[in-house]
């Protein structure tokens, strides 16, 4: 007979069945969860007096030996008991008989699974929003710290303006701030208890699911039974918000990765964070850069694995949904690790400040600043402005250099009333100090905002 009764299954399962149908090799991973239901529902049965007392007691205590033998490695998991609910509870009648057997009235795998899932995904949301926190913290320090260094802001990767690296950081302390709110929103939507939903129609038993949802620390049992066991959005909400916060991390990524040519030379990474190459003495990859980078694919990939799974399938549990698992546990420990990585290697990059510098004035990055000059100083029309501006820059391409090494007498004669006023606008650092405007890169903003950073994301919220 199997374990769970079998009673009219007379022949027994393929080996290949089995292989195929096992989940035991990667859902043991719920363990915690999985005897943490089974504890609140025990508790519940008996306080609706389902079950005694005294077998409510020798069910947690099986099941607290239980915890024990699979937290100290000692627990064997079968195959051909299927998954980890079976594991457990297979083991819990093996070692108190049988009040071990009534632990699964008014409940089924269904509402099990859909429960322990739930409560995993939910210390990987509070995880990241963790992680993440420790990111912007590091990115915040460095903004701080280069406040008042210039770099080229660029559009289509080609020097546009010059900016600060504190405000450039801090552009991230944002993107990452968003990653964590929905991270926020999914835990707040998935908060809801299935368990007591049983297959997908409920009980006939007089349970009680506020109890066991509270214990759980769920804000309240989920509405309808069908949604119940069936609703996975809960995962599809976090592999998206750990899509949106993968390619943040990418595109931070990617940045450090292109900084860390020689040809930029804007950023040196740590040796604890690069490699050597086997073949070119010289070289040093940033390597982590390029695997945070890198695994975004996967992560994505989970995302797309998950709703493809889902799309087809009818209410209510198939067992289709056990495939949810694997790309869920992948995109967990992947984004787990990229954060910490990303939070590490970032703590310990040094920024060539002269280099940035000298980037920063290179591509008459200061043009817009003379055509702003010409609008407000000459009360030219913004247009006029910028042809004013154009010529001055094919002027010094001509001459081959820069906007401010153009002698006055050449600034007039494209518009006599240039005045020798302008050159103290033309410089890097004139251009990032005139960026006051609200949200704008001057240094005294990007101080004012790593305070306001640092209190709208890292002090504690009650
Ligand atoms: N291992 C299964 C899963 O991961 C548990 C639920 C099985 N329920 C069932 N009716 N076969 O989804």
């Amino acid at each position: 007979m199997t374990f769970w009764g079998g009673g009219h299954f007379a022949a027994g399962q393929a080996p290949l069945m089995e292989r195929l149908n096992a989940s035991i090799g990667f859902d043991q991973r719920l363990w915690r969860q999985d005897i943490a239901g089974s504890k609140a529902h025990a508790t519940m049965l008996a306080a609706q007096g389902i079950i005694t007392d005294a077998d409510r007691d020798q069910i947690l205590q099986g099941l607290a030996q239980i915890e024990e033998e699979i937290a100290q490695g000692r627990f064997a998991f079968k195959a051909e008991l299927e998954d980890i609910h079976f594991n457990v509870e297979s083991r819990l009648t093996d070692l108190i008989g049988e009040p071990g057997r009534r632990l699964h009235t008014a409940r089924s795998r269904n509402d099990q699974v859909a429960t322990d899932f739930r409560l995993f995904v939910r210390d990987a949301i509070d995880r990241a929003d963790q992680l993440l926190s420790a990111l912007q913290a590091v990115l915040i320090d460095h903004a701080e710290a280069e406040a008042t260094t210039v770099m080229p802001g660029f559009t289509h990767l080609q020097t546009a303006q010059p900016v600060t690296l504190g405000h450039h950081l801090l552009a991230y302390v944002e993107m990452f701030g968003r990653d964590r709110s929905r991270f926020q929103d999914a835990r707040a939507r998935m908060n809801e208890s299935p368990l007591g939903a049983a297959a997908l129609a409920g009980t006939s038993f007089a349970i009680d699911r506020e109890m066991t949802a509270k214990a759980l620390g769920f804000d309240r049992p989920a509405a309808n039974s069908l949604d119940a066991v069936s609703d996975r959005d809960f995962a599809l909400d976090y592999l998206s918000a750990a899509s949106i916060t993968a390619v943040h991390l990418s595109r931070l990524a990617e940045e450090i990765v292109l900084w860390a040519t020689r040809q930029f030379g804007f950023v040196i990474v740590s040796e604890a964070f690069s490699t050597g190459s086997s073949i070119m003495p010289q070289k040093r990859n940033p390597d982590a850069a390029e695997l945070i980078r890198g695994k975004t694919g996967r992560v994505v990939g989970a995302l797309v694995s998950l709703l493809t799974m889902l799309k087809g399938l009818p209410l209510t549990y198939s067992k289709d949904m056990q495939e949810d698992k694997e790309p869920l546990f992948d995109t967990v420990d992947t984004l787990d690790l990229c954060l910490e990585t990303a939070a590490a290697m970032l703590r310990e990059v040094r920024f060539d400040r002269a280099k940035m510098a000298a980037a920063a004035g290179s591509g008459f990055s200061t043009a817009t600043d003379l055509a702003d000059w010409c609008v407000r100083s000459l009360d030219l029309p913004f247009r006029t402005a910028h042809h004013v501006a154009g010529r001055a820059v094919r002027e010094a391409e001509q001459r081959n250099c820069g906007l401010e090494d153009l002698p006055l007498d050449v600034l007039q004669t494209i518009e006599p009333r240039i005045t020798a006023d302008v050159f103290a606008i033309l410089g890097v650092d004139n251009s990032v100090q005139s960026r006051t405007s609200f949200g704008g890169t001057a240094p005294t903003n990007v101080k004012a905002a790593v305070r306001e950073a640092r209190a709208r994301f890292l002090e504690r919220r009650g």
